[in-house]
């Protein structure tokens, strides 16, 4: 199955089982069929049952295998309490039949299992505001397995998702120096809503916010007959600049506006991120 217009991604989204996990009280709020990849009854997991145990311990698995090495591992029930419950999570995964020994025993799936096993997720709760939601998790397996040639997993993961959830104003959080800013980046200029985030465990943590149409989802998808304008930039922030950040954070409390407009760019020094005025 594809979607309905042509991606750069075309053969992960036909090679790969999307998955949505939703209680049934938020399941009539989400999109099941976004640009008509069609989500299977069978892969609609409701988390208030039993026999969903084991995919939903195979979500922490992937969150381990990912988030693991940069030491953010969640627990349980932080999937249930503040995920799957108030929100939802969707993603790539592929049947355990299909995928090879080795794989399997690196995942750690249990020998008796034959479900779905999940590749990529994206997970995001809705705020206050009916439209609005914040990202929460968002994993892909793609860097942790490169020889399974998954390049964009996580970028179709994220855009498909925000689709499914219906999002129309999205909040994000994450770090100057992840990775994930080549995915965030994508969907557009990021307005900038905190620069340096000491309530964040990571205060060098920034929060961001963009609206969501369906030209910033197709561009994120690799839809390649989309392009979104990005002004240019008027300052840079290195990633490690942490008076730098402060300063930026100084300047919004005090009313400025600014959105990081381009992806990380590597320089002479390290990975620096394109700003301008709003
Ligand atoms: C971040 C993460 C989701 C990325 O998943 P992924 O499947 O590799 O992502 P994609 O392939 O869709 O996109 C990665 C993009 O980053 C780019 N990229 C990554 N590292 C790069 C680097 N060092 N220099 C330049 N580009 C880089 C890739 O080129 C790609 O962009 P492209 O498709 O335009 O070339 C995955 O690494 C992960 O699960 N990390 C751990 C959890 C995490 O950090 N989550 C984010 C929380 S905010």
């Amino acid at each position: 199955m594809t979607l309905q217009f042509a991606t750069r991604n075309d053969a992960i989204i036909a090679g790969y089982v999307p998955f949505l996990v939703a209680t049934p009280q938020n399941r009539p709020y989400f999109d099941t069929a976004p640009f008509g990849l069609s989500i299977a009854e069978r892969e609609i997991i409701d988390p208030m049952r039993l026999e969903s145990k084991t995919f939903l311990h195979l979500l922490q698995r992937l969150d381990q295998l990912t988030f693991g090495p940069e030491g953010m591992p969640m627990p349980l029930w932080i999937f249930y309490d503040c995920s799957e419950l108030p929100g939802g999570i969707f993603g790539f995964g592929r049947y355990a039949d299909a995928l090879d020994a080795t794989l399997l025993a690196e995942y750690g799936v249990p020998a008796e299992y034959h479900g779905l096993v999940p590749f990529s997720m994206y997970i995001a709760i809705p705020m206050s505001r009916p439209g609005d939601w914040m990202g929460h998790n968002l994993a892909s397996l793609s860097p942790t397995f490169p020889e399974l040639g998954l390049r964009g997993l996580g970028a179709i993961t994220k855009a498909l998702a925000l689709k499914v959830y219906r999002v129309e104003q999205f909040y994000g959080v994450t770090q100057w120096e992840s990775k994930a800013l080549y995915i965030h980046t994508k969907f557009g200029p990021l307005g900038l809503t905190t620069a340096f985030t000491p309530a964040h465990s990571t205060p060098h943590s920034l929060t961001y916010s963009h609206a969501v149409d369906e030209a910033c989802i197709r561009a994120a998808c690799g839809d390649p007959t989309v392009t979104l304008d990005y002004p240019p930039a008027e300052l840079y922030l290195d990633s490690l600049d942490e008076k730098g950040m402060i300063e930026l954070q100084e300047q919004i409390e005090a009313g400025e506006r600014f959105a990081i407009v381009g992806p990380p760019e590597r320089y002479e020094n390290g990975v620096r991120h394109p700003i301008a005025r709003r």
